[in-house]
């Protein structure tokens, strides 16, 4: 891989994993967006007619490396010509001076497939997504026992890269605060028998013993970054 990394795009597709994206027939639209932006291991084999099949640039969690390593047919080479991936993860796991098993097979990856640009969060990036959470939602995120998500992250990413983007997916952040009972929508996608959306959401917030997810928190700041970035959302629009 590369050592820095110099996408640009006019225009971005950022799917998200969410079932809300079922049914939708969006895949023609992300298709002919100028850059797709996936996370971590959502496929799109199977699901082209709603997800699209193009993906540029996937942002992927330590935690979903293996996930996507052991299965390069559908996530490395279902892809654009020259895909980029962006490992985030903490420091110890990802640095090169830590030495760490991702760090190496990262390295290996990026050597078997030439076309494919891999880069990971350097330890003082990190802090710097630590620091923006700090100043957008006025808590230390060590100190409220929060994980960023994967989809912070790639927010944060795509408003590097992108002059506009497009959200598929991704609910408002009040949305799971309405009347309960509503309709169970699965967290991911790809995986209907799992947890849904709204309890993962309003659980993590709450989450008080252990680390968790800010999903809503996050979601009220994408809200302000959507009205000085040019960022829309849609299946859901808000
Ligand atoms: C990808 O999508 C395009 C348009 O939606 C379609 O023409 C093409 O056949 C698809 N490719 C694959 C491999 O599914
Ligand atoms: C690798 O990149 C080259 C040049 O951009 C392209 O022609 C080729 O199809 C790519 N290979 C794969 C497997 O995507
Ligand atoms: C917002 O997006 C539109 C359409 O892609 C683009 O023309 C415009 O330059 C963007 N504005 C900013 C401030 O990036
Ligand atoms: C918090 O979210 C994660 C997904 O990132 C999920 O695995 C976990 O079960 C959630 N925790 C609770 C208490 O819902």
């Amino acid at each position: 891989g590369v050592t820095t990394m110099n996408l640009h795009c006019h225009k971005c597709a950022l799917v998200t994993s969410s079932s809300h994206v079922l049914g939708k027939k969006a895949g023609h639209d992300i298709d002919h967006t100028e850059c797709v932006i996936r996370m971590n291991d959502a496929p799109t084999l199977g699901y082209e007619e709603d997800v699209g099949n193009r993906t540029t640039l996937r942002v992927v969690a330590h935690a979903s490396v293996f996930r996507v390593i052991r299965r390069p047919n559908e996530f490395l080479h279902r892809a654009d010509s020259n895909p980029m991936i962006i490992f985030w993860g903490p420091p110890n796991k990802f640095g090169k001076d830590s030495k760490g098993t991702l760090y190496r097979l990262i390295q290996r990856v990026s050597m078997t497939y030439r076309n494919l640009s891999c880069f990971s969060i350097a330890p003082s990036k990190m802090r710097k997504f630590d620091s923006l959470f700090l100043r957008e939602t006025g808590r230390d995120r060590q100190k409220s026992h929060s994980w960023l998500s994967t989809g912070w992250f790639t927010m944060v990413i795509a408003i590097e890269i992108c002059d506009n983007i497009e959200v598929y997916g991704m609910v408002s952040p009040s949305h799971c605060g309405k009347k309960p009972g509503s309709k169970k929508m699965p967290y991911h996608y790809y995986k209907p028998r799992g947890p849904d959306e709204c309890v993962t959401y309003v659980q993590n917030e709450s989450g008080k013993r252990g680390n968790h997810h800010r999903f809503i928190t996050e979601k009220q700041v994408f809200a302000r970054w959507a009205k000085h970035y040019n960022i829309s959302f849609t299946h859901p629009t808000w």
